[in-house]
């Protein structure tokens, strides 16, 4: 038998243990048990983290909208499946079941079929939180073709670099989106993407806000009419266990966004193993995660583990702050929200509000409150704990990673005893190592080291889209045979694993993840820049934010320095999106740097961060004059 759903302490170490002493038996209960398979599988699992390759169930055959959809049907047609909770409070909110999923999703992949999308071939989903966008992710699924999800904020050259990456053929956007009283012109920032774009075939279009867009004749189709003429009934493609199911692009610390590359079968069970663990779902609970599904948190916890155990899931379409700051609580109140899963960005931003936000409204069916994404500092804690918790609902803090597809440490709600800012223990099947800089493991408790882990979990993601090569060195090479997370972490004298930041130079800004190099490589374009370092800084209600230290070609320059400022922002935005604007910009007269030419961004970080008494020993640089000048120029 396996443990599919824990429910007590002693319990998860039991099944801690077993998922340790033999994880091949430990993952092929579970996938016996609780998934429909086409073919069983040859070998549960074959892995070299030298190479690296990680196959799970190899031989076996299935397909995950089979899981996520059809074998509900049976039992719960009728139960919920999404919830879809509008921009506008006014507008009706919807009410999806399983047996109307099944003919969005069936009728969506048949006109993507008719668009000639074929198994293997990659369609990119460029969408606002609505229906349509879950089960475009699904319609793609169920017919075999890789979706790569880029989230309805990134610009337009972000959006091209990511379809030209992965070749898309096909790509499904809206006419534009609600944001607050805001709209955006979606459709505008795919047009100008697709100028850059040949390997776009055919654009699909749905109509969110009746706005007046251009079609471009032979390419831009209207998805409606043709859901409507579509059949509502398509044979699920049988997929390999190792077939992709998605490509999901994150930033790296150097370069081009990195495709992570998610396999089928292992990324479903490990999605759906978790979403019923750690949320403690049980029927008819209805789950809200506030996470866009342009995100992987979007993925495995809004769409593939919610529903692949039959799950009522809600997607809102909206922001936290319209019309007002009671959002979120109203939405609890009005669905009765039993598991609610955010952000530590936006719970210190809902803090900083009046309390009668939330006093006017009834949170009792909350049961488990969720964080993820960046680390949640004590105050935030406690104002969940204490505010939308009322000291009943037991918090969990989710440690993962785009590229671990799941949640990797976590308490198990009602299970493992929670302390405030810790993710505390591993979930079973995670081997998690702490390493010194000699690249030693740091054996014991109360230790801290560089978070790494030694063994592979079904969700690994398998490569980065075409460049095994980065995948290999960014993650299976810093330490031997282990999978380096790029995360600090330290661990408390009980075991319990608190999470402490990056130690790249990725930086995670109201929990998402920006590296710094592709930021500064678009402010360098700026005519007037000659070189620019980014750091992030501590920001009450981002976590961070970003300080650029910039130095200008000419001296002299005659623009005001307001001005540049914003068109370096202005730039940043159309390189990346509005999320990586950058909070200060200090011009400089020069930039730290070794003797080899390296940017100290210790230095600056500390200078960033007004932490100016530690700077270290400055006097090996190339130039330590310039720390001065930047000490005293700090913003
Ligand atoms: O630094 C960790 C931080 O977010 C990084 C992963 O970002 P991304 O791939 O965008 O995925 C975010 C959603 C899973 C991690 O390397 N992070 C994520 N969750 C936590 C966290 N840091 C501390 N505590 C967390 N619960």
């Amino acid at each position: 038998m396996s443990n599919y759903s824990i429910k007590h302490f002693e319990e998860y170490f039991q099944v801690y243990r077993k998922s340790i002493r033999d994880p091949e038996l430990f993952w092929e209960e579970i996938a016996e048990e609780h998934f429909v398979w086409r073919k069983r599988w040859n070998s549960v699992l074959k892995w070299d983290f030298k190479k690296p390759e990680i196959k799970w169930f190899g031989g076996a055959q299935l397909n995950i909208t089979e899981n996520c959809i059809d074998r509900h049907l049976r039992t719960k047609g009728d139960k919920t499946a999404i919830i879809f909770e509008p921009n506008n409070p006014n507008e009706e909110a919807l009410h999806i079941s399983y047996k109307e999923l099944h003919d969005r999703v069936t009728r969506m992949s048949n006109v993507l079929k008719d668009k000639g999308v074929k198994k293997g071939d990659r369609v990119c989903i460029y969408l606002p939180m609505i229906p349509e966008l879950a089960v475009a992710l699904l319609a793609c699924a169920r017919i075999g073709a890789i979706h790569s999800v880029v989230f309805a904020g990134f610009s337009s050259t972000a959006l091209s670099s990511r379809i030209n990456d992965s070749e898309c053929k096909v790509i499904i956007t809206s006419d534009g989106s609600y944001r607050g009283s805001k709209t955006i012109d979606l459709k505008g920032i795919v047009d100008d993407a697709l100028e850059k774009c040949p390997c776009v075939e055919t654009a699909l279009v749905v109509k969110r806000i009746n706005s007046e867009i251009t079609m471009k004749k032979g390419r831009d189709l209207w998805l409606q009419p043709l859901l409507d003429q579509a059949i509502p009934h398509c044979e699920p493609e049988i997929m390999e266990a190792e077939d992709p199911l998605f490509i999901l692009y994150t930033s790296g610390s150097t370069g081009k966004p990195k495709g992570m590359v998610h396999s089928t079968a292992g990324y479903m069970i490990y999605s759906a193993y978790t979403f019923k663990n750690i949320f403690n779902y049980k029927d008819p609970d209805v789950y809200w995660c506030t996470a866009d599904i342009g995100w992987i948190t979007g993925h495995s916890y809004i769409v593939y583990g919610p529903l692949a155990n039959g799950a009522t899931t809600l997607m809102f379409e909206g922001v936290p702050s319209y019309p007002d700051f009671g959002r979120f609580w109203e939405i609890v109140e009005k669905h009765k929200v039993n598991q609610l899963y955010t952000a530590p960005t936006a719970i210190r931003a809902l803090a900083k509000e009046n309390i009668s936000f939330i006093e006017n409204h009834d949170l009792s069916s909350l049961k488990v409150l969720g964080s993820v994404g960046e680390p949640i500092n004590e105050e935030a804690w406690h104002w969940y704990n204490d505010n939308v918790g009322k000291k009943k609902s037991p918090i969990v803090d989710t440690w993962w990673q785009t590229e671990t597809g799941g949640i990797m440490i976590s308490p198990i709600p009602y299970c493992t005893p929670t302390k405030p800012t810790y993710a505390t223990l591993p979930f079973p099947g995670i081997q998690p190592a702490l390493m010194d800089e000699h690249g030693v493991e740091i054996k014991g408790n109360q230790v801290d080291g560089r978070l790494c882990i030694k063994f592979p979990w079904p969700s690994i993601a398998r490569t980065i889209w075409g460049d095994h090569q980065r995948y290999k060195e960014t993650y299976f090479t810093a330490y031997k045979d282990m999978y380096f997370t790029g995360d600090g972490a330290l661990r408390d004298e009980v075991g319990y694993y608190r999470i402490t930041g990056r130690v790249d130079d990725v930086i995670i800004v109201s929990g998402h993840n920006l590296g710094t190099a592709p930021i500064e490589d678009s402010i360098n374009e700026h005519p007037a820049v000659a070189e620019s370092a980014i750091v992030g800084f501590p920001h009450d209600v981002k976590g961070n934010a970003l300080y650029g230290f910039v130095t200008l070609k000419e001296t002299g320059e005659s623009r005001v320095h307001e001005n540049l400022r914003k068109e370096i922002n202005q730039i940043i935005t159309e390189h990346i999106g509005p999320i990586a604007k950058l909070d200060k910009i200090q011009f400089v007269t020069g930039l730290p740097k070794t003797r080899s030419g390296k940017i100290m961004r210790r230095i600056l970080r500390k200078i960033a961060g007004n932490d100016i008494n530690n700077l270290g020993d400055t006097s090996t640089l190339l130039n330590p004059e310039v720390v001065d000048d930047i000490i005293k120029g700090a913003l």
